[in-house]
């Protein structure tokens, strides 16, 4: 089989550019905004057990699929399920997956752009004092103020599109990798200064206790549901970015070992940011499960008790900022690649178009909060919660079903083994039931369970 080994964009000009750019894509606010939140949550130490276990069951075969088909490919992810459909003389109908994902980006850029939109307004509150010795009351209705007012926000979710359509216009070798190359590190160096903080604020112990401490009794079936839905999302998986990301990684990368390094990056931030945040949240006896305003109120106020808390507060949203630029460029390439390759586009206006589109979609979820609150189109849902629903939970695992099918059962096993380089066939038979059974049962857990109350609510 002949399929052409060069894309349109180019390629990463390493193997670790390619670790960076997932690992920058895979880290964001998933794991900096929600991971310590939903762990608050859903009991600390038991619930970051069943994620890890989640990650490495689920979340790691399914982007080494993704990685292979994108290598495979060499294209954007609708032209790659073209081509290797054709190749393995399978239905076309699979190309439905490219398409797909293609969607999931748009979409979730749209409210992605919107949240990042006030991490770079907190960069600028934290900065000037807001919070300094700040009661629960002031940090409460600054958020409370931001969600109302829907001018500030739109502007905020401008600057961050402006950002993000910049750095993805310039194309992969001088935007991407640039932007990646710069953000990651300093992303790291940033984590691990607020981490040192954290451990000599006097609440490490506790944080670190409700991080690893686990108590099986707030173990539900709901947990496991909860933590591969994360997994997913924290990796970014089922929307074809790790396939278009893999359609730029040279042939001489070894892809098991490239996916599990990305896959530890990944768990290592999240896990490194919940130890950064809890003893602060401790230290000063809040509370941990405050969902999503864990970040947003909590954080600000924990802060603002706290020695140097201003200039610590900035550097935590300076990084969360940086996160969710290196995750939302990633979001932008499977859409991208596509309309530049089919149709032979410039690229910089192909991303100006696809970034004033999302902007105009994000301010759906802008007026979620405010003027649009009680407009619930669908299923009782408002604007933002449906955009984030059908999409997060609906559409990336399905997704990563489909890709964890094609994979294992549709796709020559000959490429499979090229791909991935094994010879023996123990390790190719393990490779089939995990990708092959245990992946797509899980992904098909997640997604009976979080599409059922949609429709029996
Ligand atoms: N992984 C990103 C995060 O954790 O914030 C979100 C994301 C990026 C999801 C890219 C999907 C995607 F394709």
């Amino acid at each position: 089989m002949s399929i052409s080994t060069q894309s349109t964009d180019g390629r990463w000009s390493s193997r670790w550019l390619f670790v960076l750019a997932a690992a920058g894509s895979a880290v964001g606010l998933g794991n900096i905004w929600k991971f310590p939140y939903i762990a608050g949550e859903n009991g600390g130490g038991a619930f970051v057990l069943i994620y890890l276990v989640c990650v490495a069951c689920v979340g790691a075969p399914i982007m080494i699929s993704e990685v292979m088909l994108g290598r495979k490919g060499r294209a954007s992810p609708i032209n790659t399920m073209r081509k290797l459909t054709q190749a393995a003389g399978a239905s076309s109908r699979w190309t439905f997956l490219g398409w797909m994902g293609v969607l999931a980006g748009i979409l979730i850029l749209s409210y992605y752009a919107v949240i990042a939109g006030w991490a770079l307004n907190y960069i600028w509150l934290t900065a000037s004092g807001t919070f300094d010795s700040a009661s629960a009351q002031v940090a409460t209705t600054t958020f409370d103020q931001l969600q109302q007012d829907p001018l500030t926000m739109m502007g905020w979710h401008g600057v961050f599109m402006l950002i993000t359509i910049w750095i993805v216009a310039r194309g992969v070798s001088r935007g991407l990798e640039t932007a990646i190359k710069w953000f990651m590190p300093l992303l790291f160096v940033l984590l691990l200064v607020l981490l040192a903080y954290s451990m000599n604020s006097g609440g490490f112990a506790q944080g670190w206790a409700f991080m690893f401490d686990f108590n099986w009794s707030v173990i539900g079936p709901e947990t496991w549901l909860i933590a591969m839905g994360q997994a997913f999302f924290t990796l970014s998986l089922g929307m074809g970015t790790m396939m278009v990301y893999g359609s730029y990684v040279p042939e001489d990368s070894h892809i098991g070992s490239t996916v599990l390094t990305i896959v530890a990056l990944d768990t290592f931030v999240a896990v490194a940011a919940g130890l950064a945040i809890f003893p602060l949240v401790f230290v000063n006896g809040l509370e941990v499960g405050q969902g999503p305003g864990l970040m947003f109120v909590t954080l600000p106020l924990a802060f603002g008790q706290l020695p140097m808390g201003a200039v610590f507060g900035t550097v935590f949203f300076v990084l969360v900022s940086f996160a969710a630029i290196t995750s939302a460029i990633s979001l932008t390439e499977p859409a991208i690649a596509y309309v530049v390759e089919e149709y032979n586009a410039k690229r910089s206006r192909v991303a100006i178009s696809l970034g004033v589109f999302c902007w105009i979609l994000g301010l759906g979820t802008v007026f979620s909060f405010n003027i649009w609150a009680d407009v619930k189109p669908l299923l009782g849902l408002n604007f933002f919660e449906l955009v984030d629903q059908l999409s997060q939970n609906i559409m990336l695992p399905l997704g990563g079903l489909l890709i964890a099918l094609f994979t294992v059962w549709a796709l020559p096993q000959t490429i499979v083994r090229e791909q991935l380089e094994v010879g023996s066939d123990r390790v190719m038979l393990c490779w089939r039931v995990v990708g092959g059974v245990i992946a797509p049962l899980g992904v098909a857990a997640v997604f009976i369970y979080t599409l059922l109350p949609l429709f029996t609510g």
